[in-house]
């Protein structure tokens, strides 16, 4: 059992599925994920993964975010629960392969939220299985919600969420470009990443890019910062790197100087 404090792995659905398919996962990106993770030899490490191709069409097509309007939903809800199970069983898979003491912890059976925020979340399995030295691998899911019936919970909200309830020493977030960036990369090939920034510095690329009429990818990091600052905040520091590279993953987990975004409260 170790004291270390613990180290919150996100791989986002950009990262390990591929966008603009249908159910498409990237399984050699996943398996080299799951190697790097192995050969980073961690003590208390908490693994989230996010929807990509498989939780976001089914949660849209449904209109699962915005909550229980109709009673034709609630299968759409078990279908956009069901898919995440499936990317999860393929992330186990990949895991579990490598050898990495892993285990699922599914946040609809241990998480409700009110109004799309959490607000009960039974961490007894969690706090458990990590005092037993195994990884635990959660994921943004379809989740019951006091107030909207459901609603979809974002892995994002769930890093941060469990960062300062775990007392995290860094979050590593894995994205599919070389961290934040001033402008959107894949519109404008000249913006570059930021190396660091401190939380002052965060809250104004915040207030830049969420004022703006952002493409996706922008406005799902926006979304990302908002739910970052937080913990941020809480003086845990955050690292953005590109997962769907070569060893970023490995080298992010072990503290060695990478490209990407750190940042951090001072
Ligand atoms: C989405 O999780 C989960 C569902 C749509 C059910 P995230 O919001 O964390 O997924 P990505 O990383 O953006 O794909």
């Amino acid at each position: 059992m170790s004291e270390a404090k613990p180290t919150i792995l996100k791989l986002g659905g950009s990262v390990i599925t591929d966008k603009d398919g249908e159910l498409a996962a990237k399984t050699e990106v996943i398996n080299r994920i799951a190697e790097e993770i192995k050969r980073a030899d961690m003590d208390n490490l908490v693994i989230v993964h996010g929807g990509g191709s498989f939780g976001h069409p089914t949660a849209q097509k449904y209109g699962i975010k915005d909550g229980l309007k109709e009673p034709s939903q609630k299968v759409g809800f078990s279908e956009t629960h069901h898919v995440m199970t499936v990317l999860n069983g393929l992330i186990m898979d990949a895991l579990v392969w490598h050898e990495i003491p892993s285990l699922s912890i599914t946040p609809s059976t241990c998480i409700m939220t009110e109004n799309g925020r959490i607000k009960y979340f039974d961490d007894t399995v969690l706090c458990s299985c990590m005092k037993m030295g195994f990884v635990p691998v959660l994921y943004g899911d379809a989740v019951l919600d006091e107030k909207l019936g459901f609603t979809v919970l974002s892995g994002d909200q769930l890093v941060a969420h469990l960062a300062l309830k775990l007392k995290a020493q860094k979050i590593v977030v894995g994205v599919d470009t070389d961290g934040l960036y001033e402008a959107d990369p894949k519109v404008n090939a000249s913006a570059k990443p930021y190396l660091r920034l401190n939380l002052e510095q965060l809250k104004r690329v915040q207030a830049k890019i969420s004022g703006a009429q952002t493409t996706d990818v922008t406005g799902g990091m926006a979304g990302k910062i908002a739910e970052l600052i937080p913990a941020v905040e809480a003086g845990i520091s955050v690292q953005i790197i590109n997962a769907t590279r070569n060893l970023r993953v490995l080298r992010g987990l072990t503290g060695e100087r990478i490209e990407g975004t750190i940042i951090e409260k001072a």
